[in-house]
C-alpha cells in the first residue's frame, strides 16, 4: 500500500513520476473549466476523506477539488468535530475509515497521530501537514520550481527565517532531488539537525549561514515562511519577531541572489513581516503558482497512492 508521508519515505522514482503525472494533467486542463471531469476519471467510484484538526485554505480546496476533477467524491471532516477529537483513539478511526473510504488526507498537530493513524488503516493515508513537515507543499514547490526553470538537481535553494516543519520537507526534498540547500535563521530557531544530516548523507551540501544576505549569494531559489507557525505558542510571538527581523526577504536582500532567483512562500503570509509586498508581488515571486500547483502536485499524490 502507498501511503504518502513524507519525501524522504518515498522512493526518488516514485517521486518523479508524481511530478510527472501532475504535469500532464495540468496541461491536459489548460483552458477548461475548473468543474470539469479529467479524461478517463481516474478516481471514479473512489471516496476519499479529508481530515483537518487545524485550519487550511489551500489544502482543503485542492485536495477537494483534485478528488471531484478525477471523479471521486469526498467528505471532509473537522478533527473537533469527530469522536476523534472526543477521546476515540487513533487506532479505531484508522479501522472505522478503511471500511469508508478509499484513501485517508489528513492535516493534524502531533506526527505519532499521521502515523499511528497509517499504522492501522487499511487504505493510503496523505500527509496534509504535521508540526514536523508538509510534503504535499514541497511537491508543488518543485513542479514549480521545474516549470519556470527546469530541473531542480544541482540548483541552490535558500531558505530565510524559520526552520519549521516546511523546511524540514525542503530538507527531504533536497535529499531526494538532489539540489542543495542553505538554512539562514537565528540559531535557537534552527531545524531539527536529523533533517539535515540525512539530506547530506544522500550526498547534496546542506548549510547553515546566518548572515542572509551571504546565505543568498548565488541562489537560484529563496524560501520563507510565516514566522510564527500554527502550533506556535502566540505568547512566543513577540520573541520570534525580534529574532527573525534580520531574515525578512526584502529588495535588498533578494539583490545578492541571482538576478532570475525565484521567491516562494507557501501561504498563507504576514506580508512585509516575513516578506515585503514587493518581493511577494515582484516578477521573481511564484507564489500563486505553488498554490495552483498544490492541486496539480496533489493529484499526482493521489492517483500514485491509489495505483490508478
Ligand atoms: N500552504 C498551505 O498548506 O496552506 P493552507 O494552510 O491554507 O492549507
Amino acid at each position: 500500500m502507498n501511503h504518502f508521508l513524507d519525501i524522504n519515505k518515498t522512493d526518488p522514482s516514485d517521486l518523479r513520476a508524481i511530478l510527472d503525472s501532475a504535469a500532464a494533467m495540468k496541461s491536459a486542463r489548460v483552458g477548461l473549466p475548473k468543474g470539469t471531469l479529467d479524461a478517463g476519471a481516474p478516481l471514479k467510484n473512489h471516496m476519499v476523506a479529508l481530515i483537518f484538526e487545524k485550519p487550511s485554505t489551500r489544502t482543503r480546496v485542492s485536495f477537494d477539488l483534485g478528488v471531484r476533477q478525477m471523479g471521486g467524491q469526498t467528505i471532509v471532516l473537522s478533527g473537533s468535530e469527530m469522536q476523534l477529537g472526543h477521546g476515540e483513539t487513533i487506532a479505531d478511526t484508522a479501522q472505522v475509515l478503511s471500511r469508508y473510504v478509499d484513501l485517508i488526507m489528513i492535516r493534524t498537530f502531533e506526527e505519532d497521530v499521521l502515523l499511528e493513524l497509517a499504522d492501522h488503516a487499511t487504505v493510503p493515508v496523505i500527509n496534509g501537514l504535521t508540526n514536523r513537515s508538509h510534503p504535499c507543499q514541497i511537491m508543488a514547490d518543485i513542479q514549480t520550481f521545474e516549470e519556470h526553470r527546469g530541473p531542480i538537481k544541482g540548483k541552490k535553494v535558500v531558505w530565510c527565517g524559520d526552520g519549521n516543519n516546511v523546511f524540514a520537507s525542503f530538507a527531504h526534498a533536497a535529499g531526494q532531488f538532489g539540489f542543495d540547500l542553505t538554512f539562514s535563521g537565528p540559531k535557537t530557531l534552527d531545524p531539527e539537525a536529523v533533517f539535515m544530516d540525512e539530506a547530506r548523507a544522500k550526498g547534496v551540501t546542506i548549510n547553515v549561514e546566518r548572515d542572509p544576505a551571504k546565505a543568498v549569494a548565488g541562489a537560484d531559489l529563496v524560501v520563507t515562511d510565516t514566522w510564527v507557525s500554527m502550533h506556535d505558542s502566540q505568547t512566543a510571538r513577540e520573541r520570534r519577531h525580534n529574532q527573525l527581523r534580520p531574515y525578512q526577504v526584502n529588495g535588498a536582500l533578494m539583490a545578492n541572489a541571482k538576478p532570475d532567483a525565484l521567491f516562494m512562500h507557501c501561504l498563507p503570509a504576514h506580508r512585509n513581516e516575513e516578506a515585503t509586498d514587493e518581493v511577494m508581488d515582484g516578477p521573481n515571486s511564484v507564489i500563486f503558482d505553488e498554490a495552483e500547483n498544490r492541486l496539480h502536485a496533489q493529484k499526482g499524490i493521489l492517483r500514485w497512492c491509489l495505483g490508478v
